[in-house]
């Protein structure tokens, strides 16, 4: 297999993760990197490749097989549109832009361009999920009824302190830096949310942003869940403590995040936890429990080696720049929900 030329636009905080996954893997081999920053030429020195400052500067010399686009947010847009008339497939951080207007111009044309568009909320190549998704689309729990989700855990009080302190004013909260990877975990399990009733808390750190949030989604199956998050909650039940896969965090293996219960029986992730009746449904009769295997990789690692074979054209994005785009939509329902105390449709 001839590895895949990959540019990575951004070599920031993330971007350096992707390089380190491009260079380790076999699918593919980091051909530049794009930043016009301090820290970039020690960067590209390390691994060998070609610095350009801009995309347009890289596009006018080089034309590699994909990008990473790993730059702050309101460059997503206008990054994305620039590789998509340039025809070379491109993988946009998450949020694939920073407003609903200019991610839904991107997908767009990318869509009409043809040109392959993913959005990089990795936890969709983490084996907790594929293993989660395989065991909802199996049947085995039936149809989905409910879901409960948590992302409760404590950022340090000294997180709060950096810059201008802009982590204390709206916009810094744990629902505009945290939750739209939940909200993308949830629909890649139990599909389209169609409805969405939020409420904030700022009690208790008594910042102007929230500290706490409090969620009802209605999924287009019909399906309900909830969906409780805090950056003040001196507890466990997150993604980050749960799942293992990002060792800076401390570690509790036996607590769970989410909880899909469906007709026939249900999952707790990620212990993966699985009860389901084989017999007669009720609350009388006991379950057969079992706890599923998974086979640990590393989600960036894993979300490289699947942009390297959406670039060969051997299998459509897993989380493409729509599935992006509907994460987006649904967080800016949650804000709009939160501010106006109603309950927003989703189209
Ligand atoms: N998937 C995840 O879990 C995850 C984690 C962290 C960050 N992110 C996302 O990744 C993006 C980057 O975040 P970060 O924390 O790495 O930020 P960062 O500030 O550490 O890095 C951003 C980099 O972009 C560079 N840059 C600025 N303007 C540029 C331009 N015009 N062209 C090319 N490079 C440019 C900067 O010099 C810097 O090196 C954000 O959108 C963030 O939301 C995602």
């Amino acid at each position: 297999m001839v590895p895949v030329r990959i540019a990575v636009a951004g070599a920031g905080l993330i971007g350096r993760r992707h390089i380190e996954e491009i260079d380790a893997g076999s699918s593919a081999e980091l051909a530049s990197i794009v930043d016009p920053g301090p820290g970039a030429p020690e960067v590209a020195g390390k691994f060998g490749v070609p610095l350009y400052r801009s995309l347009a500067e890289m596009f006018e010399t080089d034309r590699p097989d994909g990008v990473v686009l790993a730059t702050p947010n309101r460059l997503h847009v206008d990054g994305g549109l620039e590789s998509v008339a340039a025809r070379v497939p491109v993988l946009v951080e998450k949020p694939i832009g920073h407003t609903v207007e200019g991610a839904r111009r991107l997908v767009e044309a990318a869509e009409a361009a043809g040109v392959p568009l993913l959005t990089g909320h990795h936890r969709n190549y983490s084996p907790i999920m594929s293993r989660a998704r395989e065991v909802v689309r199996s049947g085995v729990l039936g149809a989905i009824v409910a879901v409960v989700g948590t992302a409760l855990f404590y950022k340090p009080d000294d997180y709060f302190d950096v810059g201008d302190g802009w982590r204390r004013r709206p916009g810094g909260g744990p629902i505009l830096l945290n939750l739209i990877h939940e909200i993308n975990n949830l629909q890649s399990l139990v599909g389209d949310v169609v409805r969405v009733q939020a409420t904030t808390s700022s009690a208790t750190r008594g910042f102007e942003v929230e500290d706490t949030a409090a969620m009802i989604l209605t999924f287009a199956s019909g399906a309900l869940g909830t969906f409780l998050l805090s950056d003040t909650a001196a507890s466990p039940r997150s993604w980050e403590q749960t799942s293992l896969e990002n060792t800076t965090y401390a570690a509790y293996p036996d607590e769970d995040c989410y909880h899909l219960a469906g007709t026939r029986g249900s999952l707790s992730v990620p212990t993966m936890r699985l009860r389901v009746y084989e017999g007669e449904r009720s609350w009388w009769e006991p379950f057969e429990t079992s706890m599923l295997e998974v086979e640990r990789s590393d989600p960036l690692a894993n979300q490289i080696a699947h942009f390297a074979d959406v670039i060969r054209g051997e299998v459509d994005p897993i989380c493409s720049g729509r599935d992006g785009l509907a994460s987006l939509l649904v967080l800016d329902a949650v804000v709009e929900s939160a501010r106006t105390g109603r309950p927003v449709e989703l189209a």
